[in-house]
Protein backbone atom coordinates (compact mmCIF):
# COMPACT_ATOMS: atom_id res chain seq x y z
CA UNK A 1 0.00 0.00 0.00
CA UNK A 2 1.12 3.36 -0.95
CA UNK A 3 0.56 5.94 1.45
CA UNK A 4 0.98 9.76 1.21
CA UNK A 5 2.55 12.44 3.51
CA UNK A 6 -0.45 14.37 4.87
CA UNK A 7 1.11 14.60 8.34
CA UNK A 8 4.82 15.58 6.96
CA UNK A 9 6.23 18.02 9.60
CA UNK A 10 4.11 17.04 12.28
CA UNK A 11 5.62 15.34 15.60
CA UNK A 12 4.11 12.57 17.22
CA UNK A 13 4.67 10.56 20.22
CA UNK A 14 3.15 7.37 20.51
CA UNK A 15 3.09 5.54 24.48
CA UNK A 16 3.53 1.39 24.38
CA UNK A 17 4.75 1.63 20.99
CA UNK A 18 6.70 -1.32 21.32
CA UNK A 19 4.34 -3.83 20.63
CA UNK A 20 1.11 -4.55 19.00
CA UNK A 21 -1.25 -1.75 18.44
CA UNK A 22 0.83 0.99 19.36
CA UNK A 23 3.47 -0.10 17.36
CA UNK A 24 1.40 -0.40 14.24
CA UNK A 25 -0.38 2.86 14.89
CA UNK A 26 3.75 4.31 15.11
CA UNK A 27 4.43 2.69 11.83
CA UNK A 28 1.69 4.16 10.01
CA UNK A 29 1.98 7.56 11.02
CA UNK A 30 5.61 7.86 10.28
CA UNK A 31 4.35 5.70 6.72
CA UNK A 32 2.10 9.41 6.74
CA UNK A 33 5.45 11.47 7.29
CA UNK A 34 5.55 12.49 10.93
CA UNK A 35 8.36 11.65 13.05
CA UNK A 36 7.29 9.74 15.87
CA UNK A 37 8.92 9.34 18.94
CA UNK A 38 8.23 5.43 20.65
CA UNK A 39 7.74 5.87 24.46
CA UNK A 40 7.65 3.16 26.02
CA UNK A 41 8.96 1.05 29.43
CA UNK A 42 10.12 -1.76 27.33
CA UNK A 43 13.23 0.27 25.82
CA UNK A 44 14.80 -2.28 24.12
CA UNK A 45 11.63 -3.61 22.41
CA UNK A 46 11.08 0.32 21.86
CA UNK A 47 14.29 0.56 19.74
CA UNK A 48 13.79 -2.49 17.71
CA UNK A 49 10.18 -1.09 16.61
CA UNK A 50 11.77 2.39 15.99
CA UNK A 51 14.60 0.50 13.86
CA UNK A 52 11.94 -1.56 12.05
CA UNK A 53 9.99 1.51 11.33
CA UNK A 54 12.72 3.54 10.00
CA UNK A 55 14.46 7.07 9.86
CA UNK A 56 11.15 8.36 10.96
CA UNK A 57 10.81 6.40 14.39
CA UNK A 58 13.13 6.78 17.87
CA UNK A 59 12.47 5.21 21.20
CA UNK A 60 12.46 6.65 24.60
CA UNK A 61 11.91 4.97 27.41
CA UNK A 62 9.08 6.02 30.20
CA UNK A 63 6.81 4.64 32.76
CA UNK A 64 3.72 6.39 31.87
CA UNK A 65 2.53 5.02 36.27
CA UNK A 66 5.51 7.42 37.02
CA UNK A 67 5.79 11.37 36.72
CA UNK A 68 9.57 11.59 37.34
CA UNK A 69 9.87 9.04 33.92
CA UNK A 70 6.88 10.93 32.39
CA UNK A 71 9.18 14.23 33.47
CA UNK A 72 12.02 13.02 31.56
CA UNK A 73 10.35 12.37 28.33
CA UNK A 74 9.07 16.13 28.18
CA UNK A 75 12.27 17.39 28.91
CA UNK A 76 13.71 15.10 26.31
CA UNK A 77 11.27 16.08 23.71
CA UNK A 78 11.49 19.58 24.52
CA UNK A 79 15.11 19.05 23.94
CA UNK A 80 14.83 17.59 20.50
CA UNK A 81 12.36 19.50 19.46
CA UNK A 82 10.52 21.97 21.53
CA UNK A 83 7.07 21.17 20.79
CA UNK A 84 5.31 18.32 19.16
CA UNK A 85 1.64 17.73 17.55
CA UNK A 86 0.04 14.17 18.40
CA UNK A 87 -0.26 12.15 21.14
CA UNK A 88 -1.41 8.56 20.97
CA UNK A 89 -2.25 7.30 25.12
CA UNK A 90 -1.86 3.70 23.97
CA UNK A 91 0.16 2.12 26.83
CA UNK A 92 -2.26 -0.05 28.77
CA UNK A 93 -2.13 -3.55 30.76
CA UNK A 94 -4.37 -6.10 30.95
CA UNK A 95 -6.10 -7.36 34.11
CA UNK A 96 -8.47 -10.69 33.94
CA UNK A 97 -9.25 -11.67 37.36
CA UNK A 98 -12.70 -11.78 38.77
CA UNK A 99 -13.83 -9.57 41.65
CA UNK A 100 -13.58 -11.82 44.29
CA UNK A 101 -10.08 -12.69 43.31
CA UNK A 102 -9.29 -8.45 43.06
CA UNK A 103 -6.66 -7.38 45.54
CA UNK A 104 -7.53 -3.60 45.54
CA UNK A 105 -3.36 -3.22 45.12
CA UNK A 106 -4.30 -4.88 41.54
CA UNK A 107 -7.04 -2.48 41.07
CA UNK A 108 -4.26 0.38 41.68
CA UNK A 109 -2.39 -0.40 39.67
CA UNK A 110 -3.88 -0.90 37.03
CA UNK A 111 -5.65 2.42 37.61
CA UNK A 112 -2.23 3.61 38.06
CA UNK A 113 -1.09 2.21 34.01
CA UNK A 114 -4.41 2.32 32.10
CA UNK A 115 -6.46 5.69 33.73
CA UNK A 116 -4.03 7.73 35.81
CA UNK A 117 -1.16 7.48 32.95
CA UNK A 118 -2.77 8.31 30.02
CA UNK A 119 -4.16 11.88 32.22
CA UNK A 120 -0.63 11.99 33.72
CA UNK A 121 1.37 11.79 30.17
CA UNK A 122 -1.50 14.66 28.79
CA UNK A 123 -1.08 16.68 31.50
CA UNK A 124 2.70 16.41 31.30
CA UNK A 125 2.97 17.04 27.23
CA UNK A 126 0.69 18.90 26.85
CA UNK A 127 2.23 22.49 27.01
CA UNK A 128 4.75 21.25 24.76
CA UNK A 129 1.73 20.41 22.12
CA UNK A 130 0.44 23.69 22.63
CA UNK A 131 3.61 25.27 21.22
CA UNK A 132 2.77 23.57 18.20
CA UNK A 133 1.87 25.08 14.96
CA UNK A 134 -0.06 22.20 13.16
CA UNK A 135 -3.04 20.58 13.67
CA UNK A 136 -3.21 19.09 17.40
CA UNK A 137 -4.67 16.26 17.74
CA UNK A 138 -4.55 13.62 21.26
CA UNK A 139 -6.02 10.38 20.26
CA UNK A 140 -6.63 7.97 23.72
CA UNK A 141 -6.65 4.24 22.94
CA UNK A 142 -9.61 2.95 25.61
CA UNK A 143 -11.59 -0.32 24.69
CA UNK A 144 -15.05 -1.58 23.97
CA UNK A 145 -14.76 -2.58 27.56
CA UNK A 146 -14.70 0.94 29.11
CA UNK A 147 -17.95 1.37 27.15
CA UNK A 148 -19.42 -2.06 27.79
CA UNK A 149 -19.69 -4.54 30.55
CA UNK A 150 -17.46 -7.55 30.79
CA UNK A 151 -17.08 -10.17 33.12
CA UNK A 152 -13.74 -10.87 35.40
CA UNK A 153 -12.72 -7.03 34.03
CA UNK A 154 -13.48 -4.69 37.21
CA UNK A 155 -9.85 -3.06 36.81
CA UNK A 156 -9.28 -2.66 33.55
CA UNK A 157 -13.22 -1.70 32.57
CA UNK A 158 -13.33 0.93 35.27
CA UNK A 159 -10.10 2.11 34.14
CA UNK A 160 -10.84 2.04 30.53
CA UNK A 161 -14.27 3.75 31.31
CA UNK A 162 -12.20 6.87 33.09
CA UNK A 163 -10.50 7.06 29.91
CA UNK A 164 -13.74 7.38 27.79
CA UNK A 165 -14.82 9.98 29.97
CA UNK A 166 -11.94 11.97 30.42
CA UNK A 167 -11.43 11.88 26.82
CA UNK A 168 -15.01 13.70 26.32
CA UNK A 169 -13.73 16.28 29.12
CA UNK A 170 -10.95 17.11 28.12
CA UNK A 171 -12.22 17.70 24.53
CA UNK A 172 -14.44 20.21 25.79
CA UNK A 173 -11.43 22.02 27.45
CA UNK A 174 -9.37 22.04 24.51
CA UNK A 175 -11.88 22.77 21.74
CA UNK A 176 -11.22 26.74 22.15
CA UNK A 177 -7.57 26.02 21.27
CA UNK A 178 -8.47 23.84 18.30
CA UNK A 179 -6.67 20.62 20.05
CA UNK A 180 -8.82 17.79 19.16
CA UNK A 181 -9.43 14.80 22.21
CA UNK A 182 -10.49 11.44 20.59
CA UNK A 183 -10.75 8.18 21.83
CA UNK A 184 -10.89 4.82 20.10
CA UNK A 185 -11.96 1.79 21.43
CA UNK A 186 -10.44 -1.27 20.25
CA UNK A 187 -12.64 -4.82 20.64
CA UNK A 188 -10.94 -8.02 20.08
CA UNK A 189 -6.88 -7.56 18.59
CA UNK A 190 -4.79 -10.02 18.33
CA UNK A 191 -1.64 -8.83 20.32
CA UNK A 192 0.29 -10.02 23.57
CA UNK A 193 -2.62 -8.57 25.42
CA UNK A 194 -4.53 -11.25 23.92
CA UNK A 195 -2.46 -14.31 25.55
CA UNK A 196 -4.19 -15.72 27.80
CA UNK A 197 -3.51 -15.68 31.78
CA UNK A 198 -1.78 -19.32 31.77
CA UNK A 199 -0.02 -18.55 28.78
CA UNK A 200 -0.98 -21.28 26.97
CA UNK A 201 -2.21 -19.43 23.86
CA UNK A 202 -4.04 -16.34 22.28
CA UNK A 203 -7.70 -16.20 23.07
CA UNK A 204 -8.44 -15.73 19.73
CA UNK A 205 -7.65 -19.33 18.85
CA UNK A 206 -9.59 -20.85 21.26
CA UNK A 207 -12.39 -23.10 20.59
CA UNK A 208 -15.09 -20.99 22.59
CA UNK A 209 -14.01 -18.19 20.90
CA UNK A 210 -14.00 -19.40 17.31
CA UNK A 211 -17.80 -20.74 18.28
CA UNK A 212 -19.51 -18.02 19.86
CA UNK A 213 -17.46 -15.14 17.88
CA UNK A 214 -16.53 -16.09 14.91
CA UNK A 215 -19.01 -19.26 13.46
CA UNK A 216 -22.29 -17.54 15.87
CA UNK A 217 -21.10 -14.24 14.55
CA UNK A 218 -20.88 -12.39 18.04
CA UNK A 219 -18.00 -10.50 16.04
CA UNK A 220 -20.48 -9.62 12.55
CA UNK A 221 -17.09 -9.56 10.33
CA UNK A 222 -16.20 -12.99 11.70
CA UNK A 223 -13.09 -12.51 12.33
CA UNK A 224 -10.36 -11.23 15.96
CA UNK A 225 -8.79 -7.46 14.79
CA UNK A 226 -5.36 -6.65 13.46
CA UNK A 227 -3.08 -4.18 14.77
CA UNK A 228 -3.05 -2.60 11.75
CA UNK A 229 -7.40 -2.14 11.86
CA UNK A 230 -6.53 0.16 15.05
CA UNK A 231 -3.81 2.36 13.00
CA UNK A 232 -6.02 3.18 10.15
CA UNK A 233 -8.61 4.78 12.28
CA UNK A 234 -6.10 6.35 14.72
CA UNK A 235 -4.31 8.07 11.51
CA UNK A 236 -8.28 9.59 10.17
CA UNK A 237 -8.05 10.50 13.86
CA UNK A 238 -4.60 12.01 13.94
CA UNK A 239 -4.98 13.72 10.59
CA UNK A 240 -6.35 16.98 9.03
CA UNK A 241 -10.02 15.30 7.64
CA UNK A 242 -10.63 15.12 11.12
CA UNK A 243 -10.59 18.62 12.54
CA UNK A 244 -14.57 18.76 12.64
CA UNK A 245 -14.12 15.15 15.18
CA UNK A 246 -13.55 15.82 18.90
CA UNK A 247 -14.64 13.67 22.29
CA UNK A 248 -16.10 11.11 20.03
CA UNK A 249 -15.25 7.38 21.29
CA UNK A 250 -14.57 5.76 17.81
CA UNK A 251 -15.42 1.65 18.54
CA UNK A 252 -13.13 -0.24 16.18
CA UNK A 253 -14.11 -4.34 17.07
CA UNK A 254 -15.69 -5.86 13.50
CA UNK A 255 -19.38 -4.60 14.88
CA UNK A 256 -19.19 -6.27 18.39
CA UNK A 257 -20.57 -3.10 20.29
CA UNK A 258 -23.65 -3.43 17.62
CA UNK A 259 -24.95 -6.53 18.37
CA UNK A 260 -27.01 -7.72 21.58
N1 LIG B 1 -5.44 -6.23 22.32
C1 LIG B 1 -6.73 -5.97 22.53
O1 LIG B 1 -7.60 -6.81 22.29
C2 LIG B 1 -7.15 -4.61 23.04
C3 LIG B 1 -8.52 -4.34 23.08
C4 LIG B 1 -8.95 -3.10 23.55
C5 LIG B 1 -8.03 -2.15 23.97
N2 LIG B 1 -6.70 -2.44 23.92
C6 LIG B 1 -5.78 -1.38 24.38
O2 LIG B 1 -4.84 -1.10 23.37
C7 LIG B 1 -3.63 -0.63 23.97
C8 LIG B 1 -2.46 -1.42 23.41
O3 LIG B 1 -2.62 -2.78 23.79
P1 LIG B 1 -1.95 -4.00 22.99
O4 LIG B 1 -3.01 -5.00 22.77
O5 LIG B 1 -1.16 -3.50 21.84
O6 LIG B 1 -1.02 -4.58 24.15
P2 LIG B 1 0.52 -4.97 24.20
O7 LIG B 1 0.69 -5.63 25.51
O8 LIG B 1 0.91 -5.68 22.96
O9 LIG B 1 1.25 -3.55 24.19
C9 LIG B 1 1.16 -2.66 25.27
C10 LIG B 1 2.37 -1.76 25.26
O10 LIG B 1 2.27 -0.86 26.37
C11 LIG B 1 3.54 -0.82 27.03
N3 LIG B 1 3.37 -0.46 28.44
C12 LIG B 1 2.71 -1.16 29.40
N4 LIG B 1 2.80 -0.53 30.57
C13 LIG B 1 3.52 0.61 30.37
C14 LIG B 1 3.94 1.66 31.19
N5 LIG B 1 3.68 1.68 32.51
N6 LIG B 1 4.64 2.68 30.64
C15 LIG B 1 4.93 2.67 29.33
N7 LIG B 1 4.59 1.69 28.49
C16 LIG B 1 3.88 0.66 29.00
C17 LIG B 1 4.08 -2.23 26.87
O11 LIG B 1 5.47 -2.31 27.10
C18 LIG B 1 3.68 -2.55 25.43
O12 LIG B 1 4.65 -2.11 24.51
C19 LIG B 1 -3.81 -0.79 25.48
O13 LIG B 1 -4.20 0.45 26.05
C20 LIG B 1 -4.95 -1.79 25.58
O14 LIG B 1 -5.65 -1.67 26.79
C21 LIG B 1 -6.24 -3.64 23.46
Amino acid sequence: MTHSERLKNRIAVVTGGAKGIGRAIAKRLAKEGAEVVIADILIDEAKKAASEIGARAYAEDVNIADQDSVDRLAEAINNRHGHFDILVNNAGILDANGFDDMTMERYLEVIAVNQHGAIRVTKTLLPLIRKGDQAKRIVNIASIMGVRGSRDSIPYSTAKGGVVNFTRALACDLASEGITVNAIGPGFIDTDMATLPDGSGHEHDTEWFKEIYIKHGRIPLRRAGKPDDIAGPAFFLCSDDSQYVTGQILLVDGGVSATF
